[in-house]
Formats: C-alpha cells, sequence, structure tokens
C-alpha cells in the first residue's frame, strides 16, 4: 500500500515534469528506474545478445536515429539490422516536425530496409502493421490505422513512423524505416491525455521495453517480408479509421479537403473534392 502511494506519487511527479518540463522529466524518469520495476535499461552487449543474429546499433542518445541509420546504408548492411537509442537530440516527424521522446520510456527505432523500388512508399504500411500487431498482441483494443500511418487507440496517437529513403542519382540505395513508439510514458495523467497514449497507460502498467522491442522488430520482419503482396495494402486498408470520412490535409504543397474515398495499392489518399473531381494525396497529415 505503502509503496504503490509512493509509485503515485512518483508518477503524478513525473506528469507533472513532462507537462512543465520535458528534459527534467527524461532525467527523473532514468533515475527512478528502479521504482518502476520495468524500465529496462538497454546496453550494447544486453541488445545484440537478446536480438542476435540482427546487427544492432546502440547509443545512449544520439542526433536522430533514422540518420544514423542512413549513414549506415553505405555499408550495406542486412534488411533488419536496426539502430536505437535511449534518447534523440534531433529526432524527426514527418512534415519537418521535431520528435521528443523522455529518456528511455519508448522505443526510438530505424530499421535497414531493401524493398522493391516500386513497392517503397509502402513502408509506410509496413510500420503502421508492425506496430498496430505488437498492440494487439498485447491485448490491447481499439486500435486503428490513421492515414497514412499514425496508429492510434481511440483516437490517440501511440507512435509516429518515418521511412526515408537514400539515393545515389536515381539508384535507390536503400531505406529506413523509423519508429518513435510511447511505451511507459504516463500520458495519462497530463495534459496530452486526449491525444496521447503509451502501452503503459492502455495496460494500467508498465512493460518489459525489450520484449515490446522484440515483439515489434518480428512483425516488421514478417511485413518487410511480405512487402511486394496485396495482403500487405489489403490489411493496410481494412485497419484504415480514415476512409469514409471528411478530411483535411496539410501536405508538403499546401492543405488539401475532401472526403476519404479510398486508398491505392501504394498507399496514396483518394480525396473526392466538393466539386466532385478525385484528387490523389501522396503525403501528409490529417488534421485533428
Ligand atoms: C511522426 O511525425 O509521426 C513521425 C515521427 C517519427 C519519429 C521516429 S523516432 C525514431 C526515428 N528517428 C527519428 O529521427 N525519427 C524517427
Amino acid at each position: 500500500m505503502r509503496s504503490a502511494k509512493r509509485q503515485f506519487v512518483r508518477i503524478t511527479y513525473l506528469a507533472l515534469l513532462i507537462r512543465l518540463n520535458p528534459k527534467r522529466a527524461a532525467d527523473a524518469k532514468t533515475s527512478a528506474s528502479g521504482t518502476m520495476g520495468v524500465m529496462n535499461d538497454f546496453t550494447q552487449d544486453l541488445l545484440a545478445q537478446a536480438l542476435a543474429p540482427r546487427q544492432v546499433r546502440y547509443t545512449p542518445a544520439t542526433g536522430s536515429t533514422n540518420d544514423d541509420a542512413i549513414a549506415w546504408l553505405a555499408e550495406h548492411p542486412p534488411q533488419g539490422s536496426v539502430v536505437t537509442s535511449d534518447e534523440q537530440h534531433g529526432g524527426r516527424g514527418r512534415l519537418g516536425r521535431p520528435w521528443y521522446a523522455p529518456a528511455g520510456s519508448g522505443l526510438l527505432l530505424s530499421v535497414i530496409a531493401y524493398p522493391p523500388r516500386e513497392h517503397l512508399t509502402r513502408l509506410t504500411m509496413v510500420g503502421a502493421l508492425a506496430v498496430l500487431d505488437t498492440l494487439e498482441s498485447y491485448g490491447i483494443q481499439q486500435v486503428g490505422i490513421k492515414w497514412p500511418n499514425d496508429v492510434r487507440i481511440d483516437a490517440r496517437k501511440i507512435c509516429g513512423v518515418l521511412p526515408e529513403a537514400a539515393w545515389d542519382c536515381e539508384r535507390l540505395v536503400g531505406a529506413v524505416l523509423g519508429i518513435g513508439l510511447n511505451v511507459n510514458i504516463p500520458f495519462i495523467l497530463t495534459q496530452y491525455a486526449e491525444t496521447a497514449i503509451s502501452i503503459s497507460d492502455a495496460l494500467g502498467e508498465p512493460v518489459d521495453r525489450l520484449d515490446t522491442f522484440k515483439r515489434l522488430l518480428a512483425r516488421i520482419d514478417h511485413w518487410l517480408a511480405n512487402v511486394h503482396t496485396p495482403e500487405i495494402f489489403e490489411t493496410w486498408k481494412a485497419r484504415l479509421v480514415t476512409l469514409g470520412t471528411q478530411v483535411t490535409v496539410q501536405t508538403p504543397t499546401g492543405v488539401r479537403s475532401g472526403w476519404a474515398e479510398d486508398v491505392t495499392p501504394e498507399g496514396g489518399l483518394l480525396l473526392r473534392k466538393s466539386d466532385g473531381t478525385l484528387e490523389q494525396v501522396i503525403a501528409g497529415e490529417i488534421g485533428v
């Protein structure tokens, strides 16, 4: 009882810190690893052993795991090789936005992939479906995908997916699938409770980060191996919560609005405009 009370006080304190000062919250959370119980301190050796024979590169902190993975592509590591870190100082999100997560509270990873060039844009499906499968493996329900790759539980975002490709002139050198997954962050007690969620929020208790990591990588392997199949598109389309709704999409070239009528096999969104025409949007973010 006494320790439960202390745990609650600790979480409330962290929640407050996350709201007031994310950097200090990260430090406090790292130092709280003993009380949280399942924080899993990652090390290079631990991950190399746990994820063998997969190649893994871990650092406690980095700029962006996507940048590190893109640099690694020059050495042509095998598909499925992964870069991970507990904290990013220059984490990147979609549309040039920053991506921040308190140190050690989630999973920040970038997986090396060599999809066929004609299915490169399906990496977005790989990321979304792998996270969705991982969540469902914990028995979490009400999971859906907001086009193109925001995995949501009851309209609350649980991860960010950022695929990027490296080119040598016209030649596709390779790609990286960046994923930031909220694992043990108590959003439920913060001002973000309506828009963000973590696995621990959904389950009511913290989870083992290494176990989550293994589950997620296994599902990424599965969908990467099936990236050329109709199954990946059909499964992704069936889990989209966006189709059949009126949407406003912020795209790299401006805002588009319309009825989300359908998606294309390579992931484009088909919008029925008010003048009756159909427009395809390749990349963007739907407003809430
Ligand atoms: C989004 O805006 O929703 C996508 C966010 C993607 C964040 C992840 S965290 C790991 C990887 N490294 C980065 O710099 N970004 C991605």
